[in-house]
Parts: structure tokens; C-alpha cells; sequence
């Protein structure tokens, strides 16, 4: 459902940044920003295909910042979801303009939800912030400010916190949101908290352990690049008792919730146990 609305809302023409919106878009990715937008909003009564609208804008922004982030003068990656990355596919100055272009589109995407105009609003509003400087961009820069450099746990905590923890944040807050819970977003929060910084510490140990073929992308990037990341600084061990004891915590949020929210404790587990 969210591929088939996903594709609804992407530009059919033929030039090239239209195509290279289309080719980063469409066939790619686990899709785990949207379903969760749409598992909370079910999670607290909602109707989820209310919300759809907006769990698209959620993978459009996400997409984009995995196309900014896989430029030379970021982390340098050559393959994404599979596939060339988009520069590689497009060149450099298309895929910078097909990530600005679907950063815009988010937003034009999101303010069609057939929701109460109030909670449109505030979804825009978390959604906004989230990716922006105090959120997604803001955990970039402090990626690539710590580079090469020996950085504490706070400061990797801190920039995984908002690089990859926001916009699962602000997944789990948009579902409440679009539900009219606004009561419940503490504990979404306290859900995504979790959730965010372990699906960064295992992305972290997939880029070491796994293969290339499995993961869609180039194993060994953060080594090259120098990253500081949990498993530079604790070692692989160590860090999956981290993701474990966090996917605890994570499934111990969800007992706030009155409806039914035992997809969102499987979902933990199958995050903390992915492959890919
Ligand atoms: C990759 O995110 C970037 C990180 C925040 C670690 P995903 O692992 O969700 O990437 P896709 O959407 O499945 O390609
Ligand atoms: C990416 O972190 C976070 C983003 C905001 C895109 P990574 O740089 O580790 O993501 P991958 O491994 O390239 O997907
Ligand atoms: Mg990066
Ligand atoms: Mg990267
Ligand atoms: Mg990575």
C-alpha cells in the first residue's frame, strides 16, 4: 500500500530529475518511517489511510537525505537500495536537485492528508523540524564534524539521536498526531527514542558484518570514512547488548497505549534483528 501511494505521488514526466526522483523512490527501501506512521496512527485508533499522505512525505524526506548523504562530498557511497546510487545513475548535480526536489515534494504531499486542518498542521510542523537543522541535517553535520576524530559516547549518542532518531521520531508522533492523540506522544516518544538509536547502532554493525548484496549498499563505508560510530568506540558486543537493552525499553513504552500495539513490539524485534 504505502509503495502503490508512494508512486501515486511522484512526477510522471521524463526530464531528468523527475526520472532520478522516480529511480531513488520507487522499488527501494524497508519503507520503516511510513509504516510506522501508519502502525501508530492504527495503534491509537486511527485511520490509517488518512495518514497516508503523510507517512509518503516521511519516506520522500528520508529518501532524499539517503541521496544527499551518499554524494562524494558526504559519505561517498556508490550503491544505495540496490542499485547505483543516484549520482552515480544521474551525476552529481541531478541527484543534489532530484533531493532538494523531493524534499519540496514532501511538503506538497503532506498538506493533502483528508485530516482535521489542526492536525495537518501539526504534523507539517513536527515533520519540518525533524528534518531540519535542529533534527536530520543537524545529525549530519555533526557526522561529519566527527570524523577522524576520537569522540565520546554522548557526542555518538547525541548525533545518532538526531541523524536517524528524529525522523523516527517524527514517524511515531505524525501516527498519533493523525489519529488526534496528541495524549499519546510521550510515550511514541519514548517508543522512537529507543527504536532510533539501536536502528542506527545496527546499521553501524551491518556495515562491518554484512555483505553488500544483502544490505543494497557498500559494506565497510563508516571504516573508510572514519566514523565515529558505537561500534568504533565499544566494539561489536558490546554494542548489540546496547540495541538489546533498548529494544526492551522500546517494548515496555508501548504498554501505554490502549489500543492495539502488538505489531509496533514485534516491529522492535524485527529491527533489532534485521539483516538488512
Ligand atoms: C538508512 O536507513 C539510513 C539510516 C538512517 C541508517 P534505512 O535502513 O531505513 O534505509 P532504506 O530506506 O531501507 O533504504
Ligand atoms: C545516515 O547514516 C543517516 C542519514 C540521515 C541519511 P549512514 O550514513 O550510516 O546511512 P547509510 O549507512 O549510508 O545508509
Ligand atoms: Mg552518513
Ligand atoms: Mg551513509
Ligand atoms: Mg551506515
Amino acid at each position: 500500500m504505502i509503495n502503490k501511494a508512494l508512486e501515486g505521488y511522484m512526477p510522471e514526466s521524463d526530464d531528468i530529475v523527475s526520472r532520478a526522483m522516480r529511480y531513488s523512490v520507487e522499488n527501494g527501501g524497508k519503507r520503516i518511517r511510513p509504516e510506522l506512521v501508519l502502525s501508530f496512527c492504527e495503534a491509537c485508533g486511527g485511520d490509517s489511510e488518512k495518514a497516508m499522505p503523510l507517512a509518503c512525505a516521511l519516506e520522500m524526506i528520508h529518501t532524499y537525505s539517503l541521496i544527499h548523504d551518499d554524494l562524494p562530498c558526504m559519505d561517498n557511497d556508490d550503491f544505495r537500495r540496490g542499485k547505483p546510487s543516484c549520482h552515480i545513475a544521474f551525476g552529481e548535480e541531478y541527484a543534489l536537485l532530484a533531493g532538494d526536489a523531493l524534499l519540496t515534494l514532501a511538503f506538497e504531499t503532506a498538506v493533502k492528508a483528508q485530516l482535521p486542518a489542526e492536525r495537518v498542521i501539526d504534523a507539517v510542523s513536527v515533520l519540518s523540524k525533524a528534518a531540519g537543522w535542529a533534527g536530520m541535517v543537524g545529525g549530519q553535520v555533526m557526522d561529519l564534524q566527527n570524523e577522524g576524530k576520537k569522540v565520546g559516547l554522548e557526542d555518538i549518542e547525541k548525533t545518532d539521536a538526531l541523524k536517524t532518531g528524529e525522523l523516527i521520531r517524527a514517524a511515531c508522533v505524525m501516527g498519533c498526531i493523525a489519529a488526534g492523540r496528541k495524549d499519546m506522544i510521550p510515550a511514541a516518544e519514548e517508543y522512537a527514542r529507543c527504536i532510533g538509536i539501536s536502528f542506527q547502532i545496527v546499521d553501524d554493525i551491518l556495515d562491518i558484518t554484512s555483505d553488500t548484496a544483502t544490505l543494497g549498499k557498500p559494506v565497510g563505508s563508516d571504516d573508510e570514512n572514519e566514523k565515529c560510530t558505537y561500534v568504533s568506540l565499544l566494539g561489536i558486543e558490546r554494542s548489540k547488548e546496547i540495541v538489546s537493552e533498548l529494544t526492551v525499553k522500546a517494548k515496555e513504552a508501548l504498554k501505554n497505549f490502549d489500543g492495539n500495539a502488538d505489531f509496533l513490539a514485534e516491529f522492535a524485534d524485527k529491527l533489532e534483528k534485521r539483516k538488512n
